[in-house]
């Protein structure tokens, strides 16, 4: 039977190492399979994080041969040379071996607040052209698995998380941003609070999610544009100020009604 060598992090905030395995291979066996070996058949106290073993709960992101993956979407025999080496995401505290505290991610979330449809629309049913559907359509396929979270230089390498919410809350904005119906201004959260302006479009984030969202091309590259018109054209200030254009109107962020952010104001104690 063919083996394959894994070196797998163990550790936790203390220290840890690269432990080697040896794991005997399978017709179509992925990274996942191969920890599950470990802790069936060698070491039952390896930690790893994963529930649907389909690339859909994004529960299983690590980073293998040094680029964030989900293990259960890294096929082994993609990896010819040898020696496979499997480490937890870096951009977030280690807990114990694969596993990584990502609840900076859900408490930036809960900043985000939800969808606040347009007052003539409150309560009916939506009806929305095709292309708008597709657009923000694309920014719903996000499983949260925060691989472009952790990839992202301006959190992975920078530690910016006081200043800039990352790509996948980028693309979380985007959604609500581009949603025709959606009644809030978000630009200056944008502008702001979440830090649109770290971003410095090299595209990492977009090469590692496993949903392929274009997360550069499609939210943050627009996002900026938004952000630019409002702030910092000025023909459009001036246009603006001369009554030739006008600024849509929306409603300011701190104007939502209270039931509206019942949802988010919950989920925003849950997180902390
Ligand atoms: S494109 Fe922007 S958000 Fe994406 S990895 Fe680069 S700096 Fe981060
Ligand atoms: S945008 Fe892509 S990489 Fe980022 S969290 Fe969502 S699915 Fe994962
Ligand atoms: S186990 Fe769900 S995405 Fe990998």
């Amino acid at each position: 039977m063919e083996k394959v060598t894994l070196k797998v992090f163990r550790g936790d905030v203390m220290g840890g190492e690269l432990v080697t395995y040896e794991v005997p291979t399978q017709p179509g066996m992925v990274v996942l399979d191969a920890i599950h070996y470990i802790q069936k058949n060698i070491d039952g106290s390896l930690a790893a994080r994963w529930n649907c073993k389909a690339a859909k709960c994004g529960s299983c992101s690590a980073e293998v041969n040094g680029k964030p993956r989900l293990m259960c979407k890294s096929r082994v025999d993609e990896y010819p040379e040898g020696v496979i080496t499997v480490t937890p995401m870096r951009a977030f505290p280690l807990l114990k071996d694969l596993v990584t505290d990502v609840s900076w991610n859900y408490r930036v979330s809960a900043k985000i607040p939800p969808l606040v449809p347009k007052p003539e629309v409150a309560g009916k049913p939506f009806r929305m052209q095709q292309e708008d559907v597709d657009r923000v359509q694309e920014f719903r396929k996000c499983i949260e698995c925060f691989l472009c979270q952790d990839v992202c230089h301006v959190l992975r390498e920078h530690d910016r998380k006081d200043g800039f919410f990352g790509p996948r809350q980028m693309v979380k904005l985007a959604a609500l941003e581009m949603h025709p119906m959606d009644n809030l201004n978000r630009r200056e959260q944008l502008k702001n609070e979440a830090g649109i302006g770290f971003c410095n479009i090299t595209k990492c984030c977009t090469e590692v999610c496993p949903e392929h969202i274009h997360i550069t091309d499609n939210a943050i590259i627009p996002l900026k544009e938004r952000v630019a018109d409002d702030y910092f054209d000025p023909v459009q200030g001036l246009l603006r100020r001369v009554g030739l254009i006008k600024r849509e109107k929306k409603q300011p962020m701190d104007s939502v009604p209270n039931e509206q952010t019942r949802i988010h104001t919950e989920s925003l104690q849950r997180a902390k």
